[in-house]
């Protein structure tokens, strides 16, 4: 893991993960527009005694697309089967899963947006009409049966909602999107989640916690672990705000969760091109980084945040990024413009 303020997880991460994750909507955090409209959404389908409507989640990667499905599954109480985009390599691969599926299941498709156009276009007719082509044999004697499916539900999420073609997207009865979350939101996460860890955590530790958390639980989680780490090994394992601080100046996550190289690039900006405009490549280069990473790592939660904007000419660093630098901001007209 490049930084730990990045929102993506690994195979090992994902598996803790798992221990932390809220079981019903009730014990969800934060989403309230999400949660009220899933919640009745499901609702009127458990009174009817249908299957819920395909459900597509779409956000950046962390904010709890994955645990929302889990929930439907629970919620709905039937069970659900897990796979993705990616996993499936050949549309028979989708055919097979689809064939095993029982009244009421909760089919998750992880990252659809990765799915093969043949493995897509089976998914249509699976959604609307509940039938899937089976291809028995290979070669000129191969046969196609159909074959009839009982009610179902897709749950897709996707970090990527553009890139989903619109005759999939249109067969979602229901799509939430997922926001970044508020401070008092990723708290409450905080909180939780060091309650299930058996931690103890002042109500100040889970505050800064909260501040330096990028709006993202997964962020959120992993700074609470890496925060109790600190004060196992530094104290006697109670976070309080001066262990929560120590630990995240070890692990270079500054107030605001800028981490090290989201400060490297406003340094880079301010302090060798007077805070710009210039262009990505030489920017990265004057770092020793790849403009690649500084534009998908960094300078998303920098745009975000207001430290950095993007202009035809270049990069551009705010006066709000001079000021956290600890440096003044010149004067000038375009800060005037930029700040209004
Ligand atoms: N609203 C929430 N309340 C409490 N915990 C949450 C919430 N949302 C997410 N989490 C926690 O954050 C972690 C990441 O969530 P999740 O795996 O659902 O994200 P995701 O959107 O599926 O991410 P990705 O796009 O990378 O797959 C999990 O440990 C989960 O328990
Ligand atoms: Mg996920």
């Amino acid at each position: 893991m490049e930084s730990v303020v990045e929102p993506g997880a690994n195979d090992l991460e994902r598996a803790a993960e798992s221990a932390l994750r809220p079981k019903n909507l009730d014990e969800f955090v934060g989403q309230k527009t999400l949660r009220q409209q899933l919640s009745l959404v499901l609702e009127a389908a458990r009174r009817r005694g249908d299957a819920a409507d395909h459900i597509l989640l779409s956000g950046p990667p962390g904010l709890g697309k994955t645990t929302l499905a889990m929930i439907v599954a629970a919620e709905m109480g039937t069970s659900l089967r897990l796979t993705s985009g990616p996993a499936i390599q050949h549309a028979g691969d989708l055919a097979s899963i689809l064939s095993s599926l029982q009244e009421g299941d909760v089919l998750f498709i992880d990252e659809i947006h990765r799915l093969s156009r043949p493995a897509e276009e089976m998914l249509y007719l699976a959604m609307e009409d509940f039938r899937v082509d089976v291809i028995v044999g290979k070669g000129p004697g191969a046969t196609s049966i159909p074959l009839t499916l009982p009610p179902f539900t897709v749950t897709g999420a996707t970090t990527r909602a553009g890139l989903l073609p619109a005759p999939l997207r249109d067969r979602f009865g229901y799509t939430g999107h997922l926001e970044y979350y508020q401070h008092d939101e990723l708290e409450s996460i905080v909180r939780r989640s060091a309650n299930l860890l058996g931690a103890e955590i002042s109500g100040e530790a889970a505050k800064e916690l909260a501040k330096r958390s990028r709006g993202t639980p997964r962020i959120a989680n992993r700074l609470l672990r890496r925060v109790y780490d600190y004060s196992q090994v530094h104290g006697n394992g109670e976070i309080d705000a001066q262990a929560a601080k120590e630990a995240l100046k070890l692990f270079e996550v500054d107030p605001l969760g800028l981490d090290r190289l989201d400060r490297l690039v406003l340094e880079g900006l301010c302090e060798r091109f007077g805070g710009g405009p210039v262009g990505i490549s030489t920017l990265a280069m004057s770092i020793g980084e790849e403009p690649e990473t500084v534009e998908t790592v960094s300078e998303p939660y920098l745009v975000r945040e207001g430290f950095l904007v993007r202009t035809p000419r270049g990069r551009m660093a705010t006066a709000q990024a001079w000021r956290h630098l600890g440096l003044t901001p010149p004067a000038s007209d375009l800060f005037n413009l930029l700040d209004n």
